[in-house]
């Protein structure tokens, strides 16, 4: 299939909410792509923590040469931070990329679709496996102006945007995420709307069977990530990549399979449920299957 079309996104100025690490990454890439960005979100702590890694990446991609100090700076100055909803008003394009939580995205898309009665403003939702039919219902008479745009992290090195249109979304709608996605320099890659996508579908399962293979003591860590990667070729191995998304995240996507599936094949390996309980989520808690002192 394409992955590309004649359509314009037509879009100048894109919200994006949530200046977690999806949204920061969303907002950065978007700005580097020539977009002014707006980004929300009601915590000044998240959003201090966003332009510092703002300018720690496009620090990092000017020292890699695959930036100029001219186009980095550019692209620093195209963001603006907001701590209102209303202080969105004005962009052509939002992007919701706030806790995976099902109510939360809901009440926000529902609020969204009554502040921006002009249709042509599209809401997109980054989640990574709510289902999008569910969540475009939010925006009520609009649900067709609902998609899903799922970026991965890291956002400025991840090629990927998986485009997951809604039951409800036009054509027209989808034709201008592929067109956007494109436009921020990624290949957008269109799955239907199923539990976890193709992504998470494909993803979660290997990783989970990678905690079964630990907790039955076919390996440890270090050898199942290294047999993973030297004999995969993956950047990363299984376990060491479920410490970088965040174990607490990888067993709600395994709740989020065997709900959407119908097939408790998919709940979570005791195991991995277990390091949650602990505290041990992995990057973002200093430790998970690893220890990360530094963090
Ligand atoms: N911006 C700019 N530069 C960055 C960066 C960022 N956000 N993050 C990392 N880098 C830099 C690093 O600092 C590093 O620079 P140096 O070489 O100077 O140290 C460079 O990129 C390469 O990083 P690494 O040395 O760590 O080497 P790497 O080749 O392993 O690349 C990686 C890092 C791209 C993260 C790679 O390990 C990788 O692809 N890992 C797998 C990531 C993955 O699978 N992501 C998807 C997770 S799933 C998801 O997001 C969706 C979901 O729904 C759960």
């Amino acid at each position: 299939m394409s992955t590309t079309t004649s359509t314009d996104h037509h879009v100048k100025t894109l919200g994006v909410l949530g200046a977690g690490q999806m949204g920061g990454g969303i907002a950065q890439v978007s700005a580097m792509a020539g977009l002014t960005v707006r980004v929300f979100d009601a915590f000044p702590g998240a959003i201090d923590k966003c332009k510092a890694v703002h300018a720690k990446s496009l620090a990092k991609l000017v020292e890699k040469g695959k930036l100029s100090q001219e186009a980095a700076t550019a692209a620093s100055g195209r963001i603006s931070f907001v701590n209102t909803l209303d202080a969105l008003t004005g962009c052509d394009w939002l992007v919701e990329a706030v806790i995976e939580d099902v109510k939360i995205k809901k009440d926000l898309l529902s609020k969204l679709a009554a502040m921006y009665p002009d249709e042509s403003v599209v809401l997109a939702t980054n989640t990574s496996s709510i289902s999008i039919t569910d969540l475009a219902t939010a925006a009520g008479k609009t649900a067709h102006r609902v998609v899903g745009m799922h970026f991965f992290n890291p956002v400025p090195l991840m090629q990927l945007v998986e485009v997951i249109p809604a039951m409800q979304t036009t054509p027209q709608v989808i034709d201008r995420t592929i067109a956007l996605a494109t436009a921020m320099g990624k290949t957008p890659l269109r799955a239907n709307d199923r539990a976890g996508f193709i992504s998470n579908r494909v993803l979660m399962p290997m990783i989970n069977e990678a905690f079964y293979a630990w907790m039955e003591g076919v390996a440890e860590p270090e050898a199942i990530d290294g047999i993973m990667k030297l004999g995969c070729n993956f950047p990363m191995g299984p376990l060491r990549l479920a410490d970088f998304i965040g174990l607490d995240t990888c067993c709600h996507i395994m709740n989020v399979l065997a709900d959407g599936l119908n097939n408790d094949r998919y709940r979570p390996c005791p195991l991995l449920k277990q390091l949650v309980t602990a505290g041990r989520l992995g990057d973002k808690t200093g430790r998970g299957v690893y220890a990360y002192p530094s963090k």
